[in-house]
């Protein structure tokens, strides 16, 4: 406990002012994240709508170097503007989730034209934007702008949920939570609120093994008092859908590997992929191999030991891999072509296909 969290404490004996606790502990135990102003200073909207909008379903870790690599080729959200949606899929490749790379570019062309090149500063303004919902609305108007908004992602909800041992189950528990959630907003610094309880949740009231002792907000905290705090947030079971199965079809032509564009709508749309099959549920290998490209001197596909899987959030694809070789000079099919290997990280190749490729490669 700090002098200055006794001092809270004692200033109001019997109701714990959760807010200024919260601050004071963020104040000595922020985290130091890449696009975080020093304390005291504004943060730059754009650096904060460019995280928020990778941090949605990637971790912290995980964008870090994406985010210094984005901001060293666009420094604004005007050369944001200026970009190519194909320059930015491609810098986006690997970090999932594709729509969110096609609505960063849509937004930034929106911002710089629609809006002078600045970023709305409130909720409703934001929330006109593409790619921009409710979490990150708040999460932009209280770090960006100082707005008294409060963001609740699945860190925010563990905690809240534990502090208050909120017993309905998530989802149908969220507006209850996002309640909760918005009386730790102290009568100002939003921003400091929203990511203090981010990295509480991040650091401290974890998952698994939460460490109590250390948080600010143990005192009050109800689920600790009952010592089940591991058991919360409580959760209706998620229906995960069916497998799908399919098949990839690595082709090579010497250092050259044959590619295609996915259509722009849907899933991975826009991306890099090799040929593949459909992906059904429980479709047997030979249907996928049916399926195969028409290749000129391709005759023999070798179909390559064990499968591929991936996860995506509406289903798992289990994926086999045929590989073949094309003779020199082999013409790709229509709609496809042929790219180097030593060029395949200037593709937009989704980390489903790098996968596959790898797989098609190994020796
Ligand atoms: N997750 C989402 N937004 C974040 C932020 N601003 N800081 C840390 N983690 C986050």
């Amino acid at each position: 406990m700090t002098l200055a969290g006794l001092a809270i404490r004692r200033k109001k004996a019997d109701a714990l002012d959760r807010p200024a606790l919260l601050l004071a502990w963020y104040d000595r135990h922020r985290r130091r994240l890449p696009w975080r102003a020093a304390p005291g200073e504004t943060a730059d909207p754009y650096r904060v709508w460019l995280s928020e909008i990778m941090l949605q379903q990637t971790t912290v870790r995980a964008v870090g170097p994406y985010f210094e690599k984005f901001l060293a080729r666009w420094p604004d959200v005007a050369a944001m503007a200026r970009a190519s949606l194909d320059d930015v899929l491609r810098m986006w490749a690997g970090l999932g989730y594709y729509s969110r790379a096609r609505n960063l570019h849509a937004c930034a062309v929106a911002v710089a034209r629609d809006h002078g090149g600045a970023f709305p500063d409130t909720e409703a303004g934001l929330l006109t934007l593409p790619g921009v919902g409710p979490y990150t609305a708040a999460a932009i108007a209280a770090i960006a702008f100082g707005r008294r908004a409060m963001p609740v992602d699945g860190n925010i909800e563990r905690v809240v949920s534990r502090l208050y041992a909120v017993e309905e189950a998530l989802p149908q528990a969220k507006p209850r939570i996002r309640e909760l959630a918005a009386t730790l907003l102290g009568p100002a610094r939003a921003g400091d609120s929203a990511q203090a309880l981010m990295d509480l949740g991040a650091t401290i009231c974890t998952p698994r093994k939460p460490v109590c002792a250390l948080c600010p907000l143990d005192e009050g905290c109800a689920a600790r008092a009952r010592g089940d705090q591991e058991t919360f947030p409580r959760k209706t079971p998620k229906k995960i859908g069916a497998l799908r199965r399919g098949a990839a079809f690595v082709v090579t032509r010497g250092d050259q590997l044959l590619v295609r564009t996915r259509p722009a709508k849907g899933l991975l749309g826009g991306m890099t992929e090799v040929p593949n099959s459909e992906w059904l549920a429980s479709q047997e290998d030979a249907a996928a191999l049916a399926q195969a490209p028409a290749i000129k001197g391709v005759t023999r596909w070798h179909r390559k030991a064990g499968v591929v899987t991936h996860v995506f959030t509406h289903f798992p694809l289990e994926l086999a891999v045929f590989v073949a070789q094309a003779p020199p000079r082999t013409r790709a099919p229509k709609g496809m072509r042929w790219v180097r290997h030593a060029t395949l990280d200037d593709e937009a190749l989704p980390n489903v296909m790098r996968k596959a490729i790898a797989h098609g490669l190994a020796e």
